[in-house]
């Protein structure tokens, strides 16, 4: 056997093994065996020694021929090689955004709008209509039109917000006519206004919202909460009226154990006026550590429509007679369910939201 002969054996020999490769890997185990000293084509470049010095030249082109082609099989190799694994390991790292996760969550409305849905649901069934005004307010509709004027001390009881707006004289009085502070609704009053404005009596509606003072989180105030406020203006309305309907509510939205009962106070746009407390949902009127013993828990405050009120909304009071009453949602639903802290309702766990 000629050493051509043999240069071709090696070479064939190495080809195959690169061919026989399945992994890149098996190709890397294969490199000293394809090029080092014992390898086939390596070991007969050792022989080259041995080789008549007229054919050395003929020879070392013929190995490096073949050396050549051997190399640049097992880089084509180590290529598609490295190219298949690159298309499997981004295969394996991708993420299919499409692909819907393994226990679906839709999330729900908040426990507060829950509340604040059954809450109008309980009044629609009970005859009443559904108003909402805005949450930036002017001074005349949350203080002046509820009978609380500029110098009132009873202005003290809400904690406000004001807008830094300056004084608008377009937006007073709903007529351009008085110049006006703009300020975040300290309650839902002022809705009432702007529904006597625009609808002439009998009106039965409540007004749902959210209200701003200017108070400090802690377990039973938020700078933020959410009122319901009810008002009824029609022929003949009495305080009894005002008394059956909280009762009639308190019923229909806690269950029939659960009644309510008035006591005397203040409020500068109903008169006369009461706070509305309700029997205590924990201890059903036992006495409990929640409602100090007392087996009641104050909810809101109500009266009767303040005369001066109707006469700033051009509603003639000796025609008509009304009652109003507020309370707070918030408060309301933490009573509902049990919850001893409101801030819990706002910080958005939702291992806390998930319960409702
Ligand atoms: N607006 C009062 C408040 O926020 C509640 C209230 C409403 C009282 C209607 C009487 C009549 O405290």
């Amino acid at each position: 056997m000629s050493v051509y002969d043999e240069i071709a054996e090696a070479r064939e020999v190495s080809l195959a093994s690169i061919d026989a490769a399945e992994d890149l890997g098996a190709l890397t185990a294969l490199e000293s065996g394809l090029f080092g000293k014992k390898s086939a084509l390596g070991g007969l470049k050792r022989l080259m020694g041995q080789v008549d010095a007229s054919e050395r030249a003929g020879v070392g082109q013929a190995l490096n021929g073949a050396q050549g082609a051997v190399r640049e099989a097992h880089e084509a190799a180590k290529a598609v090689f490295a190219a298949v694994e690159r298309r499997a390991q981004l295969e394996d790292e991708r993420l299919d955004l499409t692909e819907a996760p393994s226990e679906p969550s839709r999330g729900h409305l908040h426990l507060v709008t829950q509340t604040t849905e059954r809450l109008e649901d309980v009044f629609v069934g009970m005859g009443f209509t559904v108003s909402e005004g805005p949450q930036a307010e002017t001074d005349w509709y949350n203080f002046e039109a509820l009978n609380l004027p500029q110098a009132h001390p009873a202005r003290s009881m809400f904690d406000t917000l004001y807008l830094d707006l300056g004084e608008r004289s377009d937006i007073g009085d709903g007529e351009g006519g008085e110049a006006t502070n703009v300020l975040l609704r300290t309650h839902t009053s002022p809705v009432q206004i702007r529904v006597m404005q625009n609808q002439e009596p009998p009106i039965y509606t409540v007004c749902p919202g959210r209200v701003f003072r200017r108070d400090t989180a802690d377990a039973s105030h938020m700078p933020v909460f959410h009122q319901i406020e009810g008002l009824v203006v029609d022929h003949g309305i009495s305080f009894a009226d005002l008394a059956g309907t909280l009762n009639e509510f308190t019923s229909a939205y806690f269950g029939g154990a659960i009644t309510s009962r008035l006591r005397p106070s203040y409020f500068p746009f109903t008169e006369p006026s009461a706070e509305f407390d309700i029997t205590c949902v924990i201890c059903e009127g036992d006495g409990c550590q929640t409602c100090q013993r007392t087996g009641w828990i104050e909810l809101g405050g109500c009266g009767m429509v303040h005369p001066n009120v109707l006469a700033n909304c051009g509603i003639d009071s000796e025609e008509w007679t009304g009652f109003a009453f507020g309370f707070g949602i918030d408060r309301l639903a933490l009573m509902r369910h049990g919850i001893d802290d409101l801030r819990d309702m706002y910080t958005n766990d939702v291992r806390f939201l998930n319960q409702f």
